[in-house]
């Protein structure tokens, strides 16, 4: 009975299938349509191929090239809109120097530290000496405007290391001893670091007992923002990270306190939306500025 109600459906779609293919068959054998199809195939395949290589090469060639001449500049303009929060901070780094005054020199550790644009905050400073280590994994590329700055603000206080060690902050136990340092900055790292948990532990590895641990990030924007559906979108389409070495726009600020206060004594956090200096900062208004302080033994 069934089968019976099917056989006129069947029937018609096999007619419809059928004039289709007919159709199809007319128009394929008029030669100037074959030619067109063929070309318009072939242009689109070398289409194709040509856009593979060239983001073959953005990847392998151009993009920390580009990356590190941006953020030579960007940090500069960048600073300028975080000025305020990041003088207090480096207040807070400069207090503890200050405590050790007189003894050993203050050792600092700047992970991804990119050329130097935290150099600024020490301009002239003579309070206490300080020794500052900068690690870049894109050494090769920052270390023309590193020296640039590192010329500029190096004095006899300031003691900023002549050589970047070229080193991710997951791998500091390949160059550095546990407890080396009485301080560590990060300023917009975490956005890029693959894997902040092992980061932060290897952070908290190196600083001595009651040593300092500085931090500034741009974070995910409120819930039910259009800003954040952006950021979330341009993330994991995978599209920022392409072109910014790996920046992610969506990190949360409460995932970065939650993983630094299980390895500190004490955190103290601040979330913010900054002044964009331009429509493209607007992407990362939202920044974490923290302090956090190692256990004491
Ligand atoms: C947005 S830039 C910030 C540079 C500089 N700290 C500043 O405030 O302008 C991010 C930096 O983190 C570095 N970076 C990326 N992945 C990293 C990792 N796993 N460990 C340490 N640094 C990393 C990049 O090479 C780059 O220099």
């Amino acid at each position: 009975m069934r089968n019976r109600q099917f056989i006129p459906a069947i029937r018609y779609c096999d007619e419809l299938a059928g004039s289709f293919l007919g159709c199809m068959n007319c128009i394929l054998k008029r030669d100037e349509i074959k030619m067109l199809f063929c070309e318009l195939s072939s242009t689109m395949l070398v289409e194709a191929i040509a856009l593979i290589v060239a983001l073959c090469v953005w990847k392998r060639l151009l993009s920390s090239i580009v990356f590190a001449f941006f953020m030579s500049r960007i940090s500069k303009s960048h600073n300028s809109a975080i000025r305020e929060q990041k003088m207090k901070l480096f207040s807070r780094l400069k207090a503890e120097a200050e405590k050790k005054s007189g003894r050993e020199a203050f050792k600092v550790l700047e992970i991804g530290g990119g050329s130097g644009t935290n150099f600024e905050f020490f301009d002239g400073y003579s309070a206490s000496a300080i020794e500052w280590t900068t690690t870049e994994p894109e050494k090769k590329h920052f270390s023309k405007y590193f020296n640039d700055n590192r010329s500029e603000f190096n004095n006899a206080n300031f003691r900023i290391k002549s050589e970047m060690v070229a080193c991710r902050a997951e791998d500091l136990d390949d160059f550095f001893d546990a407890y080396s340092f009485d301080a560590v900055v990060a300023t917009l790292v975490f956005c890029s670091v693959q894997n902040p948990r092992i980061a932060i532990s290897q952070i908290f590895r190196v600083l001595k007992p009651s040593g300092v641990f500085i931090f500034v990030d741009h974070v995910q924007a409120p819930k039910r923002t259009i800003l954040r559906y952006t950021q979330n979108l341009l993330t994991e389409s995978r599209l920022w990270p392409f072109f910014t070495q790996g920046c992610h726009l969506n990190r949360r600020a409460e995932d970065l306190r939650r993983l630094i206060q299980a390895s500190a004594d004490k955190v103290e956090v601040q979330v913010a939306k900054v002044k964009a200096f331009n429509a493209f900062m607007r992407l990362f208004q939202y920044h974490i500025f923290g302090v956090a302080f190692k256990d004491s033994p």
